[in-house]
């Protein structure tokens, strides 16, 4: 009988990717714990890829979504879907942007691809700037606006993408500026770009970019471009599928840490919010949302069960106030992870906010990246029962930490022993 890792190398495509020498079939949760099909526990400090948002197994949300599959499971947006009206309000208010209208999709590329096609139909444009070292999803449209060649399959596209400097503080042709110096001369960069192309339809940016790393920008960034972009006419779009609902601590939604000249024009999320349900969505100031003159569905987006969920976790992250405890748990976990880092050789560099905390591992005495010791300390975490994650740009070398946000501080400290011990095994 072969193993289930050769059966699905069998039946998958090759390009979808396993973590670990001997992958994991996780086959349960709880809190922040999952559990393996040997019946051995770990800390899970990567959710699913940052989408198991307050817990698992959480009561409310199991509850939520069995009360609403015992009553209808689906109807389709051709009818009235209490559950998404409910979900639609609480999330544009939420958002920040002036008489919003929400759209819900089934992931985050989705909603990232309505995000373009309104903003290209509004402004009758198909050229998009985005920002180097970004991921916004997998759809043809998204490979396209995917400024990280490992995630970019093709460079066919329906969109003329330009590439904007900004994203990545600590590496480029700007890294030893000043902070403030550093956000000057990526709007000059951005001024020069506009000055050469016709007219973009607009910037897409993810205010910490997640799949690059956890790296960001100085706070303010997106507020300068913003000015930038407004003389231009040009719209700004956040993707916050990885830093939306307060992850970062500080700030409920990504962009808030560059909102001096307010919200962005369109708003994308996923992950989180359904906390493993399937539930994308696209937030847009109602003249860009309903400049379509053709008709749309998404036939699973906004169904009731997913919504239905997304409602008890919203409720349950409000409700126990998770973004100040990803504040505080975040804020200490990262000291502690600093103090770790300052006795590595390979850490380059530990950065984040709340509880999207990235450690940046390089080849001893070198500034060059280091993917061998990333997945060596990834195996080694795991061994030591702490399951982490991995990304940044063409070498992915920086480990990624981005637990439930109900995370405690007792497992915070047991997490962060855990990972001393794994970085020390590579030196
Ligand atoms: C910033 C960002 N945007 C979009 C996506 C795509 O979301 P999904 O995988 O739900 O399609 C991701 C996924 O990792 C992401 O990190």
């Amino acid at each position: 009988m072969s193993s289930l890792h050769d059966r699905h190398r069998a039946v998958s495509p090759d390009w979808l990717a396993l973590y670990y020498k001997h992958p994991l079939e996780i086959t349960h949760g709880e809190g922040r714990h999952v559990w393996d099909a040997d019946g051995r526990r770990y800390l899970d400090f990567f959710g699913g890829i940052l989408t198991t948002m307050t817990a698992h197994a959480l009561p409310e949300v199991t509850k939520a979504v069995g009360e609403q599959a015992g009553r209808i499971i689906h109807s389709s947006t051709l009818y009235l879907n209490r559950p998404m009206v409910e979900l639609a309000e609480r999330v544009a208010t939420l958002s920040g942007i002036p008489d919003a209208r929400v759209f819900f999709t089934t992931s985050g590329t989705e909603a990232n691809d309505t995000a373009l096609l309104l903003a290209t139909a509004y402004r009758r444009s198909n050229q998009i700037l985005a920002m180097r070292n970004s991921y916004h999803g997998r759809s043809f449209s998204a490979v396209s606006i995917t400024g990280n060649n490992a995630w970019s399959p093709t460079s066919l596209s329906p969109l003329q993408t330009l590439y904007v400097h900004g994203g990545v503080r600590t590496r480029g042709p700007y890294a030893d500026l000043g902070d403030a110096e550093f956000i000057e001369a990526c709007v000059a960069d951005l001024e020069d770009l506009l000055g050469q192309t016709r007219t973009p339809a607009a910037l897409i940016a993810e205010p910490i970019q997640g799949v690059g790393g956890f790296t960001s920008p100085p706070d303010g960034l997106y507020a300068a471009f913003r000015r930038v972009l407004e003389r231009h006419g040009v719209l700004w779009i956040s993707d916050e599928v990885q830093t939306g609902w307060g992850r970062t601590g500080e700030h409920f939604w990504g962009w808030q840490a560059h909102g001096q000249n307010g919200p962005p024009d369109i708003l994308t999320f996923a992950k989180g919010i359904g906390n493993g349900m399937s539930i994308g969505g696209v937030v847009a100031r109602a003249d860009v949302m309903n400049c379509l003159d053709a008709n749309s569905i998404s036939t699973f987006g906004g169904s009731p069960v997913t919504m239905a969920a997304g409602l008890a976790n919203l409720s349950y992250l409000l409700e126990h106030d998770l973004q100040g405890n990803a504040r505080r748990v975040g804020g200490l976990l990262i000291e502690r992870l600093r103090a770790i880092g300052a006795g590595s050789e390979c850490v380059r560099e530990v950065r984040g906010r709340g509880l999207m905390i990235g450690i940046e591992l390089v080849k001893p005495g070198t500034d060059e990246a280091h993917p061998e010791a990333a997945s060596a300390v990834l195996e080694a975490a795991r061994e030591g029962g702490l399951l982490i994650g991995k990304g940044g740009g063409h070498n992915t070398s920086v480990l990624r930490i981005a637990p439930p946000l109900s995370l405690t501080i007792t497992e915070a400290e047991e997490g962060a022993k855990v990972l001393a011990e794994a970085l020390r095994s590579v030196g």
